[in-house]
C-alpha cells in the first residue's frame, strides 16, 4: 500500500482571495508580495492550509472564476516568480496550499474559445459544447438566473450555440473529448511542480453533466478517479477538494471508494445547520449528520459557515428557507438569486451577537470533519450590502484602523473593491491590530478555539455519536478515536438549561473549552449551558 500522508484529515483551512488580502505595492490590489507579509499572522493564528481563490489572468466577470490562462498569475497580483517565492515562504511556515481548479469552463477570451469560435475545423472547436438547435427546456439548469435566461448562447462568429452553465462570459469545457482531460492533466502537474498541495475543484456536479456532450454518465464520472489517480501518482498527499453541492445520496459520486475526491465542502450540513441556527433547535445538524453517507477512510468532509459566495440553501425546502430569510435575512437586499441565498457575512446576520457568532464557530470547529476559516472571520467582518450581488462579501481584509484600513496606501477610488468604512463593522473599529491589542478580542478567542481543535485528532479522524440529552435546542456529539473521546455540547437556544449526559459511571469529563468557566460536571454528568453556551470535554476514565 502506498504510505500517504493525510494531512488533511486534521487541517484548518483558510480562504483568501489575493486581489483583497494585501497590497504591497499601494496599487489598491491585493498581491502575492503583500500575502507573503502576512504569512506570519497567518502562521500565528495556527491555520495550517490556505485555499486561494483563482489569481489567473482573467478579464474578471466572475471575480476569476472565468481563466484565460491557467498558467500564469494575474499581472495585478505579480508573477509567477512571485508566486514560487510565497509557495516557498508558505512551506517554511509548514502552511499547505490549495489552489482552485477552475476547468467546467473557461473565459469567452481564452485562446481555445478564441479559436474554437473562429475556425470550424479547428481542434479547439471540440474542446467546448455546440448546439445548432439547443433544447429550450433546462431554465432549471441556469446557475445565475437573475443574469442568464438560457445555458445556450448564440456565436455569431460560430454560428452555433455553445453551452454555459453560469454566466455566458463562462463557456463551458467539453471533458468527453480526451484532448481536454489531457489539458487538465497538464494544468494540475504544473502547479503541483510549484508545490502546492492540491485543488479546490469548481462545479464538479456541472464538469460531469451530459448536457449536450456525447458520452455516458459514467464515462464523464470516471474523469474524476482519473484525476485523482493522475495527481496521487506525481505528489502521494495531495489532495482534490470539490466543490459539489449535491444531496446526501449522491455524495458517493464524488468520493467514489475514496478513489475520486479527497474532500467536499459539507454544503448540505451547511444548510441545516442554519435551519437549527434560526429554529434555536438541535435536530436539523442531528438528521443532517445522520442522513451522510459513511465516508471513505481517508476522505475528509469541509465544514463550513460562509465562503466567498452567498450561502446557498438551494437543497432546504421553500418553507424552510423562508424560516431562515425571516431570522438572518429578512430585507429583499440580503437575498441574492431570487430567494436561493444570503448575501450576508455572519455576524451582521446575527446583531453582532458575540455569543451566538463564538456559538457557530465553536460548532464548525467541533462538528465531524475539518474547519474551513475565511479571511476576516476571525475579527467579525461585516458586509457591504451597497455592493452588488456577492461583491457584498467580498471587501478587503481589515489590518488597521489606518488608511484603507491597512489594505492598501493606495486612493481610496483606486481600491479593487471599497473598504467596509461606516458603521459597526468600518475598518476603523473592527481589524486586526485592534484585535491583538484586545485580550477579550473575537480574534484572541479564535486563536484559542484552533489551538484547542488542534488537539483533538478525534473530531477530524474519529467515529461520531449524537448524544442524548433530552433538551432539543442543545446538541451534543462525541468522537471517538484511538481509545481518545471528545464530547461537544452546544445549546442553540437564548436560554440557559441544564442537560444530563447518559455516559459510562466510570468516566468523568475533562473541561477543555467552553464559553464560560462553568462548575466541572460532577459524576452525574449534568452539565450547565449559558444562553448560546457550548462546552467541549474529553472523556477521561476514573483511575481505581
Ligand atoms: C463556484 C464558485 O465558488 C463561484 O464563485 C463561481 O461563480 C462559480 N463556481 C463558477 O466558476
Amino acid at each position: 500500500m502506498i504510505m500517504q500522508n493525510i494531512w488533511h484529515k486534521n487541517a484548518i483551512i483558510y480562504s483568501l482571495d489575493v486581489e483583497t488580502f494585501m497590497d504591497s505595492n499601494g496599487d489598491g490590489v491585493g498581491d502575492f508580495q503583500g500575502l507573503i507579509e502576512r504569512l506570519d499572522y497567518l502562521s500565528g493564528l495556527g491555520i495550517n492550509c490556505l485555499w486561494l481563490l483563482p489569481f489567473y489572468p482573467s478579464p474578471n466577470r466572475d471575480n476569476g472564476y472565468d481563466v484565460m490562462d491557467y498558467y500564469n498569475v494575474d499581472p495585478r497580483l505579480g508573477t509567477l516568480g512571485d508566486f514560487v517565492e510565497f509557495m516557498d515562504r508558505a512551506r517554511e511556515q509548514g502552511i499547505h496550499v490549495l489552489i482552485d481548479l477552475v476547468v467546467n469552463h473557461t473565459s469567452i477570451e481564452h485562446p481555445w474559445f478564441q479559436a474554437a469560435r473562429t475556425d470550424k475545423n479547428s481542434k479547439y472547436r471540440h474542446y467546448y459544447v455546440w448546439s445548432e438547435n439547443p433544447p429550450q427546456d433546462d431554465v432549471e439548469e441556469i446557475v445565475f438566473p437573475h443574469a442568464e435566461d438560457s445555458i445556450w448562447e448564440y456565436d455569431q462568429q460560430a454560428e452555433a450555440y455553445y453551452l454555459h452553465h453560469f454566466y455566458k462570459e463562462q463557456p463551458d469545457l467539453n471533458i468527453a473529448n480526451s484532448e481536454v482531460r489531457e489539458e487538465i492533466r497538464k494544468i494540475i502537474n504544473f502547479w503541483l511542480q510549484l508545490g502546492v498541495s492540491g485543488f479546490r475543484v469548481d462545479a464538479v456536479p456541472y464538469l460531469i453533466k451530459e448536457i449536450g456532450v456525447q458520452a455516458e454518465r459514467h464515462e464523464l464520472e470516471s474523469f474524476l478517479s482519473e484525476m485523482r489517480e493522475f495527481l496521487s501518482l506525481r505528489r502521494a498527499d495531495a489532495v482534490l477538494l470539490a466543490e459539489a453541492n449535491v444531496s446526501p445520496d449522491l455524495t458517493c459520486v464524488y468520493f467514489g471508494q475514496g478513489d475520486r475526491m479527497n474532500m467536499l465542502f459539507n454544503f448540505y450540513l451547511n444548510q441545516q445547520m442554519f435551519l437549527a441556527l434560526a429554529r434555536q433547535e438541535a435536530n436539523p445538524i442531528i438528521d443532517a449528520l445522520k442522513s451522510l453517507p459513511k465516508i471513505p477512510k481517508q476522505a475528509q468532509w469541509l465544514n463550513f459557515v460562509r465562503h466567498h459566495d452567498e450561502l446557498n440553501l438551494n437543497q432546504l425546502e421553500n418553507t424552510q428557507r423562508e424560516e431562515i430569510f425571516q431570522v438572518f435575512a429578512p430585507e429583499e437586499a440580503m437575498q441574492i438569486y431570487k430567494g436561493r441565498g444570503i448575501r450576508r457575512r455572519l455576524p451582521p446576520m446575527f446583531g453582532g451577537d458575540r455569543r451566538r457568532i463564538e456559538l457557530t464557530y465553536s460548532l464548525l470547529f467541533s462538528l465531524p470533519g475539518i474547519p474551513l476559516l475565511r479571511y476576516g472571520d476571525e475579527i467579525g467582518m461585516g458586509d457591504d450590502l451597497s455592493l452588488s450581488d456577492r461583491d457584498s462579501v467580498r471587501t478587503p481584509m481589515q489590518w488597521s484602523s489606518g488608511q484603507n484600513g491597512g489594505f492598501s496606501t493606495s486612493d481610496p477610488e483606486k481600491l479593487t473593491q471599497p473598504m467596509i468604512s461606516q458603521g459597526e463593522y468600518s475598518y476603523k473599529s473592527v481589524n486586526v491590530a485592534a484585535s491583538q491589542r484586545d485580550p477579550n478580542s473575537l480574534l484572541n478567542w479564535m486563536d484559542r478555539l484552533i489551538r484547542i481543535r488542534k488537539q483533538c485528532s478525534e473530531l477530524g479522524w474519529g467515529n461520531w455519536q449524537i448524544l442524548d440529552t433530552g433538551e432539543p435546542c442543545v446538541f451534543a456529539h462525541s468522537c471517538e478515536w484511538n481509545n481518545k473521546t471528545v464530547i461537544a455540547v452546544h445549546n442553540l437556544a437564548d436560554k440557559s438549561c441544564s442537560i444530563a449526559l447518559k455516559l459510562d459511571g466510570s468516566y468523568y469529563l475533562d473541561d477543555l473549552f467552553g464559553d464560560h468557566q462553568y462548575e466541572v460536571p460532577g459524576e452525574s454528568h449534568t452539565i450547565s449551558l449559558e444562553a448560546y453556551g457550548y462546552r467541549w470535554f474529553r472523556l477521561n476514565p476514573i483511575k481505581p
